[in-house]
C-alpha cells in the first residue's frame, strides 16, 4: 500500500511504543515504524507478549501491527525512509563526571542524532519526544545541520505527558499536545506537519504550539509541579500523624477549592517512576547552571522530601513493632511504582525493601505484574528476599504487611483469611491508604496508614 507519510520513532520503550501505536491506530494512511537497538524488545513488540504492561495497549497494537505499524531493528533503513523522526530514547540521570546525580545523561540522544546524520539521504523533521533539558534542540541542530550533504534538519519539541497505567487513555484523549518549533517559516511549516498528524484525533484547540525552549521547559516544569504536590501533601501527612488530623480529609477539603484542585493530593509512601526524580533533579541542575541557586534549592527540596517520606516508612514500622524487625517476615504488597504497570523504576517499594534488609528483616514480595522486574532489581540480594505470586502465601507466617503499591486486587482480598495466617500481633502498614482500616482493626489487625 502507498502511504501518505512515513513516520519513524527511535526508541521502543514505555513512551515510544504506546505513543506511536496510537498514532498508527488513528492515522491508517501513515506508515509508522518503531526501531530500537534492543533486539529482544523489538521481538517482544512483534509477539503476543508485549515488552510492557499497559491496559488497552495490546488491542491498539493488534489493530495496527502489520497494517501500518512496524517494529524493526533496521535503524538506518528506517531513517532513510522517514519524513518525520521522533526520538524517544532514554535520558536518565547522569551517574558520572560533571552534574553526576542531577544532570541528564544525553549520550543516547546524541548517539541517535549522529546515527540519523550518518544514515539520512534527505531533509527530515526531527521531533524530540524524550524529556530533555531546555535548549537541547540547539545542540541537536548544530550537530545535525553541520553536514556536508546539503540536507536540512528541522528540530521540534513534542514532549510526552502520558502517565503509565493510563497511557492509552492519556494518548487517545490528551489534556493537551504540545509542539514547540523555531519561529521561522521552516520551523512553523514543520510544526504544522506534526500538528496535522495529531489533529486526526485530537481537537485542534488542545494542540498547543510554542517556541522550542518553552516546549522543552514546560515538560520539565509540568513534572516538577506534579512531584511538588505529592511532596507537599506527604510533608503534611507527617504533621497529621503527630496531631490527629487525617491527611485524606485535609486533602479532600483543600481540593474542593478550585484554585487548588483535587488531583495529585494522595499522600503515599513516596512518588516513584522513572521520571519525577530525574526531571526535578535536572531542573534543579539547570537552575544551578544558570546561577539560580535559590531556585535550584527550592526544587531539590521536592526530591529531599520524597526521600525522607520513603525512609520514614520503615522507621514507623520499627517504632510500632517493638524496635526490632530482625528475622521477622514482612510481606511487601506491591513492587511496581504505581498500580496498573509492571514498571519498577525508582519504585518506593524498592527503597522500602532495602531498608527492611538493613534491619535484617525477611521481605516476601508479591505483585500482580512486577515480580520479574523485582527479581532483576534485587539481583544482588536474591538470597535474602522471597517472591510469591499469591498474596495469601506471601502473608502466611508474616509479622507485618507493608502495602507499597495501590493495586486494586489488594482491596479485594479476604483479609480475615490473611489475618488468620499471620503471626500475632498482626500489623498492616498501609503506604497507600488502600485498606478499610476500621474493618481490619475489627478483625484484630494493628493498622498504620499514611497521614492518619
Ligand atoms: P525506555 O528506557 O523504556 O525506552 C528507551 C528506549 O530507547 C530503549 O528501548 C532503548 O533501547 C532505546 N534506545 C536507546 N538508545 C538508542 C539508540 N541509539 N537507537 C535506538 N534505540 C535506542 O524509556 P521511556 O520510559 O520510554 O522514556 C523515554 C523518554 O521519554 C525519556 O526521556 C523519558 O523521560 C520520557 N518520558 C517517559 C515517560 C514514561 O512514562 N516512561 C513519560 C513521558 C516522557
Ligand atoms: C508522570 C506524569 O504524571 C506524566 O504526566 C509524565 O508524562 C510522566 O510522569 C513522565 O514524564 O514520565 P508516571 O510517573 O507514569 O507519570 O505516573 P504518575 O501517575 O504521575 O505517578 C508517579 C508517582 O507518584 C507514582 O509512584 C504514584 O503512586 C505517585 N503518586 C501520584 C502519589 O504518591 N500521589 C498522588 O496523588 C499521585
Amino acid at each position: 500500500m502507498e502511504f501518505k507519510q512515513n513516520v519513524l520513532c527511535i526508541g521502543a520503550g514505555y513512551v515510544g511504543g504506546p505513543t506511536m501505536s496510537v498514532i498508527a491506530d488513528r492515522a491508517p494512511d501513515v506508515k509508522v515504524t518503531i526501531v530500537d537497538i534492543n533486539k529482544a524488545r523489538i521481538d517482544a513488540w512483534n509477539s503476543e507478549d508485549l515488552p510492557i504492561y499497559e491496559p488497552g495497549l495490546y488491542d491498539v497494537v493488534k489493530r495496527a501491527r502489520g497494517r501500518n505499524l512496524f517494529f524493526s531493528t533496521d535503524i538506518d533503513g528506517a531513517i532513510r525512509e522517514a519524513d518525520i523522526i521522533f526520538v524517544s530514547v532514554n535520558t536518565p540521570t547522569k551517574t558520572f563526571g560533571h552534574g553526576a546525580g542531577m544532570a541528564s545523561d544525553l549520550q543516547y540522544w546524541e548517539k541517535t542524532a549522529r546515527e540519523i546524520l550518518a544514515a539520512a539521504n534527505g531533509s527530515k523533521i526531527i521531533v524530540e519526544k524524550s524529556t530533555l533539558p531546555v535548549r537541547t534542540a540547539e545542540a541537536m541542530s548544530t550537530i545535525l545541520n553541520s553536514n556536508d550533504k546539503g540536507i536540512h534538519f528541522e528540530i521540534l519539541s513534542n514532549p510526552e505527558f502520558l502517565a503509565e497505567g493510563t497511557a492509552i487513555r492519556d494518548l487517545e484523549t490528551p489534556d493537551r499536545v504540545l509542539i514547540g518549533s523555531e519561529q521561522t517559516p521552516e520551523g512553523l511549516a514543520a510544526c504544522e506537519k506534526v500538528v496535522d498528524l495529531y489533529a486526526r484525533w485530537v481537537p485542534r484547540e488542545k494542540i498547543l504550539t510554542t517556541n522550542l525552549w518553552s516546549a522543552e521547559l514546560t515538560k520539565l516544569t509540568s513534572n516538577a509541579f506534579l512531584a511538588q504536590r505529592i511532596s507537599s501533601i506527604n510533608s503534611i501527612s507527617a504533621l497529621c500523624e503527630k496531631t490527629g488530623a487525617d491527611v485524606s480529609e485535609v486533602a479532600k477539603v483543600m481540593g474542593q477549592d478550585k484554585r487548588i484542585g483535587p488531583h495529585f493530593l494522595k499522600a503515599s509512601v513516596g512518588f516513584g517512576g522513572s521520571c519525577f526524580r530525574k526531571d526535578v533533579l535536572n531542573l534543579a541542575y539547570l537552575c544551578e547552571f544558570y546561577g539560580l541557586h535559590e531556585v535550584s534549592a527550592y526544587w531539590k527540596s521536592v526530591v529531599d522530601m520524597n526521600e525522607w517520606q520513603e525512609s520514614r516508612f520503615v522507621s514507623r514500622m520499627l517504632e510500632n513493632m517493638f524496635n526490632t524487625i530482625a528475622g521477622k517476615r514482612i510481606a511487601v504488597f506491591g513492587f511496581a511504582f504505581k498500580a496498573d504497570t509492571g514498571d519498577t523504576r525508582e519504585s518506593p517499594a524498592h527503597h522500602v525493601v532495602r531498608d527492611l534488609l538493613d534491619e535484617r528483616a525477611l521481605p516476601i514480595i508479591t505483585d500482580p505484574k512486577a515480580i520479574p522486574e523485582a527479581k532483576r532489581d534485587l539481583a544482588d540480594v536474591l538470597d535474602k528476599v522471597q517472591f510469591e505470586a499469591d498474596p495469601y502465601a506471601a502473608a502466611k507466617g508474616a509479622h507485618a504487611i507493608a502495602i507499597c503499591t495501590e493495586w486494586k486486587q489488594f482491596c479485594d482480598l479476604d483479609w480475615k483469611r490473611i489475618y488468620d495466617g499471620m503471626e500475632k500481633p498482626a500489623f498492616v502498614f498501609d503506604g497507600r491508604n488502600l485498606v478499610d482500616a476500621p474493618a481490619l482493626r475489627d478483625m484484630g489487625f494493628r493498622v498504620f496508614q499514611t497521614g492518619r
